[in-house]
């Protein structure tokens, strides 16, 4: 009996004291749980943008060193790669095009096929050997320099690598139209 009695008489504050606590826990937990949503909502393209940025950037491209000939025609291959906006990852999309032209032994050199005038895609003409883009007339030689006043520079490089003996990886970016300088964009 004097258990009982004394366990309600010390037990009174100390219930007090933890239903303080566990309020103040739920209080945090549901206070905590929206901010933290919000974080991770945030955070969530810059992560999914690091994930995708996983490597080093190259592509594979569909076509070997074989298939080219040494200082042959230059081929144009559609780029297809995943591409991330603001929120979102769109899976496998067609990004540009870029044309490959073997140039020695295991050497490739790579153009993007966008015109640096105002962004159209270039032709290869065969039998003047010459890029030439239909909208305003750019012309441009097979090594990619410019060959009228039209575009603002030559077309536009990029890195290429030959691996495993055949393999021709090329690292795609586009470049601004318009200005003189080669500035990448994004
Ligand atoms: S976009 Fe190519 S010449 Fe203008």
């Amino acid at each position: 009996m004097s258990h009982l009695a004394d366990d309600g008489a010390s037990g009174e504050p100390r219930r007090g004291f933890l239903t303080h606590i566990l309020a103040a826990g739920i209080g945090l937990l549901v206070g905590t749980v929206p901010v933290l949503a919000g974080l991770a909502f945030f955070l969530d393209p810059l992560m999914r943008k690091k994930a995708g940025a996983a490597g080093d950037g190259f592509l594979k491209m569909p076509v070997t060193l074989e298939a080219l000939e040494v200082n042959g025609e230059p081929q144009l291959v559609k780029i297809i790669m995943d591409k991330v906006d603001a929120w979102n990852t769109y899976l496998q999309q067609p990004v540009g095009s870029a044309y490959l032209r073997r140039t020695d032994k295991d050497k490739v050199v790579a153009f993007n096929s966008r015109c640096p005038h105002l962004g159209c895609t270039v032709d290869y003409k065969t039998a003047e050997k010459i890029y030439f883009c239909p909208c305003h007339a750019s012309a441009f030689a097979v090594d990619g320099q410019k060959q009228n006043e039209i575009p603002p520079r030559g077309l536009d490089t990029l890195d290429v690598e030959v691996r495993n003996g055949s393999e021709i990886w090329v690292k795609f970016q586009q470049f601004r139209a318009g200005p003189s300088d080669k500035i990448p964009v994004g």
